[in-house]
């Protein structure tokens, strides 16, 4: 390999390196005026030439084979927070020198030392940018910036006298280097750390069930994105290998790290042979990955993993191969919850009860629950759906029930459920809010 690739987007812990582009413009302009100093040497030219730059590409320097710079951006928002880059390659040795800079305001939240870590594993890979060794000089008066190499396990290799200019003239530089052969040891390290963390601990790792919500990605929380980067291993439930499960595409918004576990999502009536095979299979999975050194196994699971979900399964088979494992879960949006907001109903007031009922059993339990008049949420009813509505109408509660269907996925709906006919997807909610006649009157 003898460039960079062009369109590189890295992915690492809290952080996104992304090629710039015309929406860094305004970002650019503002720091340049403002004097900010976290922009490398050659990025980029000031004033008229700044459009220019970003727009012609001529900021893609991997094009003149002179080296790489990317956005050190914020994964949910992509906004430029800094930006890092190699520069100076000398393709006989296979070398280059990593410069990065973050913006004032981005500044103490470990950025740098994400970013580095990040583009120099992708750099000294042999199916990344191929380099063998890469060169990072701190000035000695740089401690944040001699911190920031040594976190990311850059070895101090020497002093370059005179090497580079500070605010004050010119100063001294530490010379840092990083080869394709330390990553190696990282490895072994880090594995036998994470391992030593778990034995530690007295606990053969940690499984932690993963509420994503529905499927619309901007309802995860914020703990649930922080435990998905975290953890050493993510599994996504999907029903075939080849087909990208649900939870799976949430968690693709945020970690490509997602690992697909067959589970029988869609079988009827109890604990099928199949359903059996995949809760156990799953569970030798996080077992294995607990052998191979993981410290963290995360679960993601549409909704909530407390409520409904395929979590519970795993959790239980899990506890009984590994009874130290130490078992959590992050709470997750519910999809009733979703359909109350994005229909507008309010879910309970005042003294109204709240029932949730899985319909898998036919619809009696859910006549049942109309009678008393409160709010009644229904869920897997696809097959009972026309018996549903029939119910409803026989309550003299269809007018105000509401329902969704594939809420935050392609293909959503949500209308009345006066309106539903026909057959349901598996992924509908139906909600029958509680019948209410004056403003605080169950209260
Ligand atoms: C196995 S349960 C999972 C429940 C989930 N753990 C939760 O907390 O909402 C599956 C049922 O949840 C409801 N559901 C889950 N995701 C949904 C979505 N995106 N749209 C509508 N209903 C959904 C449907 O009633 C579906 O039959």
């Amino acid at each position: 390999m003898s460039t960079f690739d062009e369109a590189l987007t890295l992915e690492g812990e809290d952080v996104l390196l992304r090629p710039f582009g015309l929406r860094d413009a305004d970002a650019i302009a503002d720091a340049m005026r403002a004097g900010e100093d976290f922009l490398p040497p050659n990025v980029p030219p000031p004033g008229e030439a700044l459009a220019w730059w970003l727009e012609t590409g001529a900021h893609q320097i991997p094009r003149s084979g002179r080296g790489l710079h990317l956005v050190v951006a914020d994964p949910r928002t992509g906004e430029l927070n800094g930006t890092i880059g190699l520069y100076r390659p000398d393709w006989p040795v296979r070398a280059a020198e990593a410069g990065y800079g973050i913006r004032p305001g981005a500044r103490g939240r470990g950025l740098a030392t994400g970013a580095l870590r990040v583009l120099a594993r992708w750099a000294l890979r042999a199916d990344g940018g191929g380099l063998n060794r890469i060169e990072l000089r701190a000035g000695t008066g740089n401690h944040a910036s001699v911190r920031v190499a040594e976190k990311a396990g850059f070895r101090r290799e020497g002093l370059l006298r005179s090497a580079g200019r500070g605010p004050r003239g010119l100063v001294d530089q530490h010379l840092f280097s990083l080869i394709a052969a330390d990553l190696a040891d990282h490895d072994r390290a880090g594995q036998a750390d994470r391992a030593g963390q778990a034995g530690r601990a007295g606990r053969a790792g940690r499984l932690v069930g993963v509420g994503v919500g529905p499927g619309d990605p901007e309802l995860v929380t914020a703990k649930g994105v922080r435990v998905l980067r975290e953890a050493d291993v993510v599994l996504v439930p999907v029903m075939a290998l080849d087909e990208e499960g649900r939870a799976e595409s949430v968690v693709r918004a945020y970690t490509g790290k997602a690992e697909r576990v067959v589970f029988a999502l869609n079988d009827r009536g109890g604990v099928t042979a199949r359903r059996a095979a995949a809760w156990d299979a799953a569970a030798e999975r996080v077992v294995r990955a607990f052998d191979e050194g993981a410290a963290t196994v995360a679960f993601a699971t549409i909704g909530d993993p407390n409520v409904y979900s395929t979590f519970t399964y795993l959790a239980q088979t899990v506890r009984e191969l590994r009874p130290e494992a130490e078992i959590a879960t992050v709470p997750g949006i519910t999809a009733m919850q979703d359909l109350a907001s994005r229909s507008g109903t309010v879910l309970a007031e005042g003294a109204e009860s709240l029932s949730l009922l899985p319909l898998t059993g036919g619809v009696e339990p859910f006549r049942a629950a109309l009678e008393t008049g409160d709010t009644v949420v229904a869920y897997k009813f696809g097959a009972v759906a026309g018996e549903v509505i029939e119910a409803l109408k026989e309550a003299g509660r269809l007018e105000d029930a509401c329902y969704g269907a594939r809420l935050g996925l392609p293909g959503e709906q949500v209308r009345p459920a006066r309106e539903v006919a026909g057959p349901v997807p598996y992924l509908s909610t139906l909600i029958v809010p509680g019948r209410r006649i004056a403003r605080g009157g169950r209260l």
